[in-house]
């Protein structure tokens, strides 16, 4: 009995290692570590905190428990192309989280939308001026990957494209967190919070999945 015990605690822990565990993430060694002591060049100089840059428990502007004022995030222009079979709108919420960062210009970056958050009321001292202009994308999104349309409708129009739940699958995710209100979003490549690998190592550009041998653009395109 026992030995039987054992072999299905065995197997439990591998179903969990192959399917239970969705995208476990550690932020902390990763770019989006802003705190004092975060491996980047990006952080605060006053404030060891992680989580506060982005999100507060109390008196959040928006989902998710955002902590960032998104005033002046404005006048997306958006993706289009001769091949591009949908219309993409402004920017979709999600996205629009990440442009609270990763503008060109530095104006919104620095506001949190609840500094009384923080201890002491001390402010961080930290901004992007200077950030890398490849980490600004800058509100014209005509020279990125399109964003801020509906996965599904792009899917049923494009036979190339797999589907959401088939997408979910290969890179061990739900579609919620792939496509958040259904839109194709930063978040379907990317995890904020630095999604580990099956040696628990942080997936290289905050990537969903390595994208050696173009294996996350295979995830969707089925070129
Ligand atoms: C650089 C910004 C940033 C930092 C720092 C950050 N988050 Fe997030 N977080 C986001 C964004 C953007 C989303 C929503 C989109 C997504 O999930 O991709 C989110 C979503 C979430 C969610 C809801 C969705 C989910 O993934 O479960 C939770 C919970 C969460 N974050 C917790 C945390 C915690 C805890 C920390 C600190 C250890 C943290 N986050 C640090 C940006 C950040
Ligand atoms: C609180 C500000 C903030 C928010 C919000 C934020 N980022 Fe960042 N992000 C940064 C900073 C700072 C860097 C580092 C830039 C550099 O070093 O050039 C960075 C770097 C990155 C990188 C490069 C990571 C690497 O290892 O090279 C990616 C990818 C990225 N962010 C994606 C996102 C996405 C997607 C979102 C939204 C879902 C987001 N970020 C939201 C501040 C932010
Ligand atoms: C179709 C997938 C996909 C989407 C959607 C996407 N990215 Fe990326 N992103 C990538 C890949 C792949 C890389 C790595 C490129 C490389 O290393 O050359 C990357 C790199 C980055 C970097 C790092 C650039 C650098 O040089 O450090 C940032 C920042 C970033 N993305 C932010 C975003 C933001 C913000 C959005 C939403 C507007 C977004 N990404 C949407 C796939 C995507
Ligand atoms: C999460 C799914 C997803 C991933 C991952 C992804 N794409 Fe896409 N991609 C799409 C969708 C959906 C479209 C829109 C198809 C359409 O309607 O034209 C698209 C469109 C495109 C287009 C055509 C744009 C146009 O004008 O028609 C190109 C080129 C492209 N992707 C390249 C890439 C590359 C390169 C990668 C990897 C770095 C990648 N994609 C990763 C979903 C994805």
């Amino acid at each position: 009995m026992k030995k039987l015990a054992l072999v299905a605690v065995v197997v439990a822990v591998v179903a969990m290692m192959a399917f239970g565990v969705y995208a476990a993430s550690d932020i902390r060694n990763t770019k989006h570590n802003l705190a004092s002591w975060g491996p980047g060049t990006y952080k605060s100089t006053n404030y060891s905190e992680i989580c506060v840059f982005c999100h507060t428990p109390h008196a959040a502007g928006s989902w998710p428990l955002w902590n960032r004022n998104m005033t002046g995030v404005t006048g997306f222009i958006t993706y289009s192309s001769i091949a591009f079979d949908v219309t993409a709108s402004d920017i979709d919420s999600t996205s629009k989280l990440c442009f609270s960062c990763h503008l060109a210009t530095t104006s919104p970056t620095t506001a949190l939308n609840n500094p009384s958050n923080l201890k002491n009321n001390a402010q961080p001292t930290f901004n992007f001026i200077g950030i890398r202009h490849t980490a600004a994308i800058g509100t014209n999104l005509r020279d990125d990957h399109p964003v801020a349309f509906n996965y599904t409708n792009a899917q049923l129009a494009h036979s190339e494209i797999d589907t959401a739940s088939n997408v979910a699958t290969k890179l061990n995710e739900t579609t919620t967190s792939l496509f958040p209100n259904g839109d194709m979003t930063c978040s379907s490549c990317h995890d904020v919070h630095g999604k580990l690998d099956s040696g628990n190592n942080v997936i290289p550009v905050l990537l969903r999945r390595s994208n050696a041998s173009s294996m996350l653009c295979l995830a969707c395109h089925l070129k």
